[in-house]
């Protein structure tokens, strides 16, 4: 009695409009049929038991049984995205590199990120020394690094007298800006000079980078040139090396990039490859790790670097803007007047030069 009223009262409900506009009648019929339908099927089900009971296991059963495969098929969906977004990036630049850097910087560093990068692997102690340069750091004291460098040691530095005012050329090849968003120009040119062996940087700055030397020396501590200039192999070997480490660790080739290029810039994007920056440790401490802004070394030259034309280029608390972790140990050539300016009002390389 009861289901024959609920079914007329539908029916009745839909199929009034109708009556009065013919048109409404087909439409009407469906909307009837759609709301009728599960009523029936809870009817049959429940006039027949068993399969009602089945039907409800089985239900069941997926339920339980996705619970578990979900993370698997969402994890297989990510990889395969990634490697054709890398795939598609790759097809869109020739230049393989270039065209993933876009990829890199969706990804923001976490603080638990920065953990992860802090590992031994941009420099494995004497192992990895070749591919630094220190093999020749360790082989030669300052003294004969000096010796070898007089035609440098006449450093000329205007200082600016007080009051007056300074200002900055956006085009100032020492202010050129390199990143992952701005890759080093293909028409970029610069004479390589020796700083001692095949250690090799802008010779520009040698004069400059010398005096820095020499002053830590006269204030008892011994820098040492880690990595100066390195050319693209290079960078594409340290940065390949890092991918590689960070598989082997259970990452995708996505995941590994996104953190090796927050380490090591993606080669073609490195200041070390224009030869206007250089990573400096010190005879007690030579490990790139963020216990040298600990040492009296790293305390150093956080505080006179800029007297030389120097930044410490990636600070800590600029990684959003920079890319690149926290590095104590990597120093820029920007210019005498620059880097003043940008350690006293805590600038990043990127603030300095967007206000010009
Ligand atoms: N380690 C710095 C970011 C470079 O590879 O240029
Ligand atoms: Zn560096």
């Amino acid at each position: 009695m009861m289901d024959k009223t609920w079914k007329e009262k539908v029916l009745s409900t839909f199929l009034k409009p109708a009556k009065k506009h013919k048109c409404l009648k087909p439409l009407m019929m469906i909307c009837a049929a759609v709301a009728l339908f599960p009523y029936s099927i809870f009817a049959y089900l429940a006039s027949n038991g068993k399969r009602f009971a089945s039907l409800i296991v089985i239900l069941m059963f997926f339920t339980v049984s996705s619970s578990f495969s979900f993370p698997v098929f969402s994890e297989e969906t990510n990889e395969t995205e990634s490697e054709e977004k890398v795939q598609e990036a790759m097809l869109d630049n020739t230049a393989g590199y270039d065209s993933q850097l876009a990829i890199a910087d969706e990804d923001s560093i976490l603080p638990e990120d920065v953990q992860i990068l802090d590992d031994d692997d941009v420099l494995d102690g004497y192992e990895d020394a070749e591919l630094h340069g220190m093999e020749d750091a360790d082989k030669y004291t300052l003294d004969e690094i000096l010796e070898g460098n007089i035609q440098y040691s006449n450093r000329v530095h205007e200082t600016k007298s007080a009051g007056e005012e300074v200002s900055f050329d956006k085009d100032d090849w020492r202010l050129v800006l390199i990143n992952k968003q701005h890759p080093i120009p293909a028409d970029y040119t610069f004479t390589l000079g020796i700083i001692k062996g095949s250690m090799k940087c802008d010779e520009r700055i040698i004069g400059d980078l010398l005096a820095m030397f020499q002053a830590a020396k006269e204030d008892g501590i011994n820098l040492v040139v880690c990595s100066p200039y390195r050319d693209m192999s290079r960078q594409e070997m340290l940065f390949d090396r890092k991918i590689k480490k960070y598989m082997a660790k259970g990452m995708s080739y996505m995941e590994a990039y996104s953190y090796a290029s927050q380490a090591v810039t993606v080669p073609g994007a490195s200041e070390h490859q224009i030869g206007l920056a250089i990573d400096i440790v010190c005879d007690t401490y030579k490990e790139l790790e963020e216990g040298f802004a600990d040492t009296e070394a790293g305390k150093w030259l956080a505080e006179h670097s800029c007297e030389y034309g120097f930044i410490l280029r990636y600070p800590r608390g600029k990684e959003y803007i920079t890319g690149i972790e926290f590095e104590p140990w990597h120093f820029r050539y920007v210019g005498v007047d620059a880097a003043m300016a940008i350690t006293e009002q805590g600038l990043c390389l990127e603030e300095f030069v967007e206000d010009l």
